[in-house]
């Protein structure tokens, strides 16, 4: 980004990669546009410094070279329009160049991944694309973990290649919560299932000081430390990697602490009967839904105590009503703590959105996928790619 603020991109060609994939209804409308504003400062740098703006993103899962209406970045382009208070022209077919673009303008170039080569990062590709511009910057933090076509192969081909400030952001909150936290470095791993975030679970259970689980992953953990759960979700099959992550966590002093009360319900249903119990008094045919209130204040005061807290998880069916206290407690604890927290994944922005902590949580990652991969200790490509360039 600093190639950009210099100067040195008047009247240059810029190509910025940002992740602008975001959800839409039936009707084509956009229904949350964090990514897209996300993107805007890369994008009104390079304009402000006077460089001719191309950007791009993926949007789903297209097929290649099989261009279908739903697969358009066009509403993209009109909301970037209405952002930067700038006409955002969108541009098909754009692979070999050929098209207008004048310093002070911003193109949209159309969905990449209807670019033949772009998901497996064909060196074809690659070499068009590199061709395209005097200075690519990758700036699409939540496609950092896909080496593909614009985010790995133009990193290699482009005469110059930076990080934009979205991506560094994002690298410097990441750094601050796992390489050097102030501590204790409280993490909270959430969701239906230990499979998903096994890799997670290990590598944290290395670093933070207290590892809080929740959902279906808990329900694992909780049949490790001897408990019945009932019908609850679980995978028994994974109870040996759930007790050596207990135990690599005792081993350092440091604790997964286990719920010790449970909102439990006969069905998953929204309208279903909530009832609180002791982790010990769980029946045969009982859901364990949520954590119960006990454990949700011990966590909360574990939460306020933290010098710094990774959130990836709601801990409960936070969608029914019945079920959300135990989310609801640990969102408002993160929100009161002192701590720098960064938080990331659908669900979680979704229960950040719902309990309205946006603005108190020290930074939410626009990463998915991405931002698991860090957190599983994973070089990103993207981030691998842009270390080479730079290398003297
Ligand atoms: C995401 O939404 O997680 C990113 O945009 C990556 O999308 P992908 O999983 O289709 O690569």
């Amino acid at each position: 980004s600093d190639v950009c603020a210099s100067g040195f991109a008047r009247g240059k060609r810029v190509f910025i990669r940002a992740d602008l994939n975001v959800p839409q209804n039936d009707a084509g409308e956009i229904t949350e546009d964090t990514r897209i504003r996300a993107s805007i400062p890369a994008i009104q740098m390079a304009l402000d410094a006077g460089a001719a703006v191309m950007v791009t993103s993926h949007l789903g899962r297209p097929t290649e070279g099989d261009f279908k209406p739903e697969d358009s970045l066009s509403p993209v382009a009109r909301r970037l329009s209405d952002l930067l208070g700038t006409e955002v022209r969108l541009q098909a077919n754009w692979v070999d160049g050929g098209f207008d673009i004048q310093p002070g303008e911003v193109v949209l170039l159309e969905n990449c991944r209807l670019n033949v080569g772009e998901k497996k990062n064909k060196p074809e590709l690659a070499a068009k694309l590199g061709k395209l511009c005097d200075i690519f910057v990758h700036d699409a933090f939540g496609t950092a973990h896909r080496a593909e076509g614009t985010t790995y192969g133009i990193a290699e081909t482009a005469p110059i290649a930076c990080a934009g400030p979205l991506l560094a952001a994002e690298m410097d909150a990441i750094g601050k919560a796992l390489a050097n936290p102030k501590r204790p470095l409280v993490a909270i791993v959430a969701g239906s299932k230990v499979s998903t975030k096994l890799t997670i679970l290990q590598a944290l259970a290395k670093n933070v000081d207290g590892l809080i689980v929740g959902g279906g992953i808990a329900n694992t953990f909780m049949l490790a430390a001897g408990l019945k759960i009932g019908k609850s979700l679980a995978e028994p099959d994974l109870l040996g990697e759930a007790t050596a992550v207990i135990a690599a966590m005792k081993a350092r002093g440091a604790e997964v602490p286990i719920p010790e009360d449970v909102v439990c319900a006969k069905a998953f249903a929204a309208d279903a009967d909530a009832t609180v119990k002791a982790a010990t008094d769980v029946a045969d045919d009982d859901l364990i839904l949520d954590i119960g209130p006990k454990t949700a204040a011990k966590l909360a005061q574990k939460l306020k105590q933290a010098g710094t807290i990774v959130w990836n998880g709601p801990v409960g069916v936070f969608e029914f009503a019945a079920f959300e206290n135990g989310t609801k407690v640990i969102a408002q604890a993160i929100a009161e703590s002192s701590a720098f927290s960064i938080a990331g994944g659908g669900d979680t922005l979704a229960a950040i959105a719902k309990y309205g902590i946006e603005k108190d949580v020290g930074y939410i990652s626009t990463g998915g996928g991405a931002f698991l991969e860090v957190l599983e200790g994973k070089t990103l490509p993207a981030f691998e790619v842009l270390a080479r360039r730079a290398e003297p």
